[in-house]
Formats: structure tokens, sequence, C-alpha cells
């Protein structure tokens, strides 16, 4: 198959997708619920052959049971577990063609009330959850003939940090940066495998009860599972996991390096760029008032 030569997107620029599915083969991590269970409902529906991967085995089995999927357990921040994943995902079908790394937990506390085992936990999931996949297949991708993608599941809160989640941002701002760098240097070398954040704003999932997965050497506990649902807050637009699933879909097939999920929800980056844009501006004019002092200031 011909190398996907008008693949050159960084910052979101347009690239070639995987436009036909159909026979291909996926692993979604975090898989069992949520947004993973959308997205992996979604590639089956596509005709993808499918593995979903996740931490709890009995909602793995049930998931994989229901949409017609291969469940394999998984935790992702652990790279030696992830490393088999990817050994069992080709035991099975061979290759693979697409990656999700999605598995990501939700807990909440401002950065004053955080322990060393939060930051961990959270750290450990969120973002090393999403390195080990990108470690484990990019390898696998990068060598198969069909091409290939990865989807990084970041957040909106990796585009603009909301209080009371600030480790999660943290993590989830490191998701952006890995897949917008990893998109730059693919794109530079003419790579077959692309790349997509899917930055999702309020999705109907599990997430609130992200605690019931807290590793049990990992005690000491300043974040805690916040369920948002229940806030009667009106900036708040949810979606179901199936319509988060198909934007992810569209992402795959269209090549966005972005998979946005509420696009209504863009004044709240834009003020974080503009605040940015505000700074850069006023350091300029600061440095053009002191040199014009420092040259008003000459004999
Ligand atoms: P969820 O709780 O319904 O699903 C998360 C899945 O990840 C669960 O099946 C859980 O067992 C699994 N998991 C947790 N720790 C794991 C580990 N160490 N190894 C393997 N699997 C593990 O939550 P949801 O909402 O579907 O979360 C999926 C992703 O979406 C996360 O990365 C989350 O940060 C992100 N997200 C969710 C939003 C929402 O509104 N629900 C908004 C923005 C991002």
């Amino acid at each position: 198959m011909a190398r996907r030569s008008c693949h050159g997107g960084h910052w979101g620029r347009p690239v070639n997708g995987l436009p036909d599915l159909r026979g291909k083969v996926a692993v979604v991590t975090g898989g069992a619920s949520g947004i993973g269970k959308g997205i992996a409902t979604q590639l089956v529906a596509e005709g993808m052959r499918v593995i979903v991967a996740d931490i709890e085995r009995d909602a793995l089995d049930k998931t994989a049971g229901e949409i017609g999927a291969i469940g394999v357990p998984v935790d992702v921040s652990d790279a030696d577990s992830v490393g088999a994943l990817a050994r069992a995902a080709q035991e099975l079908y061979g290759t693979v063609h697409v990656v999700c790394n999605n598995a990501g937990i939700g807990p909440m506390a401002a950065i004053k009330d955080l322990t060393m085992d939060d930051w961990h936990w959270i750290l450990g999931v969120n973002l090393y959850g999403v390195i080990h996949g990108v470690h484990a297949f990019l390898p696998i991708l990068s060598a198969n003939p069909d091409g290939g993608w990865i989807v990084n599941t970041a957040s909106m809160a990796g585009l603009a940090a909301p209080p009371r989640l600030g480790s999660y941002a943290v993590a989830k701002y490191g998701v952006v940066a890995l897949t917008e760098v990893l998109a730059a240097e693919l794109a530079a070398e003419g790579s077959r495998v692309g790349v997509s954040v899917l930055c999702p704003g309020t999705v109907r999932t599990n997430i609130g009860t992200s605690s019931r997965n807290r590793p049990a050497d990992l005690p000491d506990r300043g974040l805690q599972d916040v369920d948002i649902q229940l806030e009667d807050n009106p900036e708040h637009r949810w979606i179901g996991p199936d319509d988060a699933g198909a934007v992810v879909v569209r992402a795959i097939k269209r090549g966005y390096l972005y998979a946005l999920t509420h696009p209504d929800w863009y004044p709240r980056v834009q003020e974080r760029h503009q605040a940015i844009a505000d700074a850069f501006r006023q350091q300029a004019a600061d440095d053009a008032a002191a040199d014009a002092g420092a040259a008003a200031a000459q004999p």
C-alpha cells in the first residue's frame, strides 16, 4: 500500500486517516466501561476485530460478551502489563491497526490536599497509561503495511484546566503534548501511522466512582470521587459514551489530530489562549518601555 504522503499534520492540519476499518484490529484500554466501551462498540460496528482491555475483570468479561469483543486484563499503569497486552493482541490477530489509550480515572481535590500516593496513582494511570500504550504499540503499528492509528484520551481539562482537577489536568496536558509531538514526528518521517487526541467534555460514564480501582498500596488519600452528574450545573452538556465513540471513529477515518465532543465549549479554551496572548503582548510592551527608558537615559 502507498505511503500516506499527505500526512503533514502538525497542529491539526489535515492528514489522511484510515478510511476503511473493516476487518482491521483494534485495542481499547479502559474498554469495559464508559467512553472505552462506547469507542469499542462503534469500532465493532465498523467491522473491526476489537480487544477491550481493563483492570476490572467482571466488567471486562461482561462488556466483551455484550459487544462482541475479546477481553484481555491489563493494568495500564504497569509497563509490563501493557507489553503483555500488546503481545496477546499479536498472538490473537497477528497485528494491530488501531490503539485507543483510553483507561483513566477522575477523582478530584485541590492541589494543596493531594498526597504523593494521589499523584502516583493519577499520573500512573492517566499519563503513564498512555505512555505505556504508545511505547508498546507504536512499533507494531509502524510495522503494519496497512498503516495504523493511535487515539489517546485526554480531556477538555487537557486544553484548559478547572479547579479541583489539578492532578488530572497535569496528566491530561501531558497526553495532549505527547500526542501533538508524536503527530509532528510521524508526519516528518512520512509514517503510515497517525494519531488523535480525544478531548471529551462531560460524558455519562462511571468516572464518578473511579476510586473503585484505586490500588491498595496507594492508600494515603486526598483525592475524592465526585459524581458531577449529580451536580445541577447548567454548564455541563451531557452526551453518551457511544456519541464519544462516534467522534473517535470520525477522527480515525478523517485523520483529525484533535477529536472533540463539545465544540460549543471552545470559549473555555479561547479564554486560556487569550490570557497567554495577552501575557506575550504585555511582556513585549514592558521590554519596549525598558529599551526606550534605557535609550533616553543615554547621555
Ligand atoms: P469509566 O470509569 O466509565 O471508565 C474507565 C475505565 O478505565 C474503567 O473500565 C476502569 O476499570 C478502567 N481503568 C481504571 N484504571 C485502570 C487501570 N489502571 N488499568 C486499566 N484500566 C483501568 O470512566 P470514563 O469516563 O469512561 O473514562 C475514560 C476516559 O475518558 C478517561 O481517560 C477519562 O479521564 C476520560 N474522560 C472522561 C470524561 C467524562 O466526562 N466521563 C471527560 C473527559 C475525559
